[in-house]
């Protein structure tokens, strides 16, 4: 089989690596890719958004099947064009990722539809949106641009101030263009952050292993958001808020999108909140999570390929993938400055050889002449797994020692919430 994966990031780092490890995949080539994923498959110098350009190419290699791991192109269509030209693709088409792409449409979604989430307005107007103040007033809220603004649109408004000013910078100034044209104001939920990715053809749902990101840029989730600054899988959950997670979230999500003419097929990422009252919806995304998927797929012992074939092909059975017992930690290394501004060219230097048990996810790095360099604000993924949560921080963090470029900033808390968690439980 011909695969063609569509990215360059780590998530399309560790697909590319899973799927070097199946049998009948004859030939990797993914666009555009990155260093680390040449060292797996065939990079090939074209745009994830180059739609044209990646069409032309897949028919020209007379690629089997086409992977999507970015939600642009997702967006864009990629999925409906592919399909028109016969091609097999991987990923739900334009409109079913709406559930992604178009946040108020998602959250009248849910709203219509039971989904466990946070109250919400939407709002498209300035004058109308500082009503919130007038009436509910209650802070902090949780802003959200409506469409797709590349991980930079949401925002939390501590107080009255703030929310004026988010206001202002989205429906007056327009700072985040067209993506920032109708906002959604949400309840501000506490607890603990869990994502639920599973694959689907519209009916069937395999679940994959469940994880958890760090959004926030600090140790104790504290400082701005950013993409995810670290993951481990699985997350645990106890049996009633699996059960929820299950019947109350996924699968009605699943059916309902059916029931409205948007048949969803690949994967369904549900980014839940676990709060007192029950798992709840922060976001759904269209596609892998990015870094979860580098924690998720070491841990898949399944034919994942098969699944995502089948997923495509309306084929999916619920029979669940084989994963195997234990924990993958992943933690992103990135660059000075990030989320905001950050250098890049920064040669990145490995001082000593990494353990044949790390993994090693490209994020944003490039060649200058024969140097790796930092090409991006993430730029390595390193994951170990291990039966024991422990020792896979351990070891991760060992790794990393090993590794430097100017200004590498982590967080050192991966996985802490995992194993207070299960010392919670063993000691009960
Ligand atoms: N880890 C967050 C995301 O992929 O959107």
């Amino acid at each position: 089989m011909r695969v063609l994966i569509v990215g360059g990031g780590g998530r399309e780092h560790a697909l590319a690596w899973k799927l070097s490890r199946t049998k009948r995949v004859r030939k990797i080539y993914v666009a555009p890719g990155n260093p680390g994923i040449a060292e797996n498959a065939t990079c090939v110098n074209i745009l994830a958004s180059d739609i044209p350009g990646l069409l032309r190419f897949a028919e020209e290699k007379k690629i089997d099947f086409t992977i999507i791991g970015p939600e642009l192109p997702l967006a864009m269509g990629i999925v409906d064009e592919f399909e028109r030209a016969g091609l097999k693709v991987f990923g739900p088409n334009r409109n079913a990722s709406r559930i992604e792409t178009d946040k108020s449409f998602a959250r009248e979604f849910m709203g219509k539809f039971g989904i466990p989430a946070p109250s919400f307005r939407i709002y498209e107007t300035a004058a109308e949106a500082l009503k919130y103040v007038r009436t509910i007033n209650r802070f902090p809220a949780i802003v959200k641009a409506s469409g797709l603004a590349g991980g930079k649109g949401v925002f939390t408004a501590n107080n009255k101030r703030e929310y004026e000013k988010i206001v202002d910078q989205l429906l007056v100034q327009h700072k985040l263009g067209e993506a920032g044209n109708r906002i959604v104001v949400e309840e501000f939920l506490t607890g603990q952050e869990a994502s639920v990715l599973v694959i689907t053809d519209g009916l069937s749902i395999n679940y994959l292993p469940s994880a958890q990101d760090h959004k926030k840029l600090y140790d104790r989730n504290r400082g701005p958001n950013t993409g995810g600054m670290g993951a481990y899988a699985p997350y645990p959950v106890n049996k009633r808020v699996a059960n929820i997670i299950e019947n109350v979230i996924i699968q009605p999500t699943v059916l309902a999108m059916r029931d409205q003419g948007l048949e969803y097929r690949g994967v369904l990422y549900a980014g839940l909140i676990v709060t007192s009252t029950g798992p709840k919806v922060l976001e759904f995304n269209c596609r892998f999570g990015d870094p979860e998927t580098q924690a998720i797929l070491p841990l898949v012992e399944g034919d994942l390929l098969g699944a995502m074939v089948a997923a495509a092909e309306r084929k999916l059975s619920d029979e669940p993938l084989r994963v195997k017992n234990s924990w993958a930690l992943c933690v992103v290394l990135a660059s000075a400055g990030y989320p905001n501004d950050y250098r890049v060219g920064e040669p990145i230097e490995f001082k000593q050889k990494l353990d044949p048990g790390t993994l090693l996810f490209h994020a944003g790095t490039k060649m200058d002449g024969q140097q790796l360099v930092t090409a991006s604000g993430r730029v390595l993924n390193v994951v170990t797994v291990h039966e024991n949560l422990k020792v896979a921080k351990q070891r991760t963090y060992e790794a990393i020692k090993k590794i430097h470029f100017r200004g590498m900033y982590y967080r050192k808390d991966i996985g802490n919430t995992g194993m207070k968690k299960m010392k919670r439980r063993r000691r009960k």
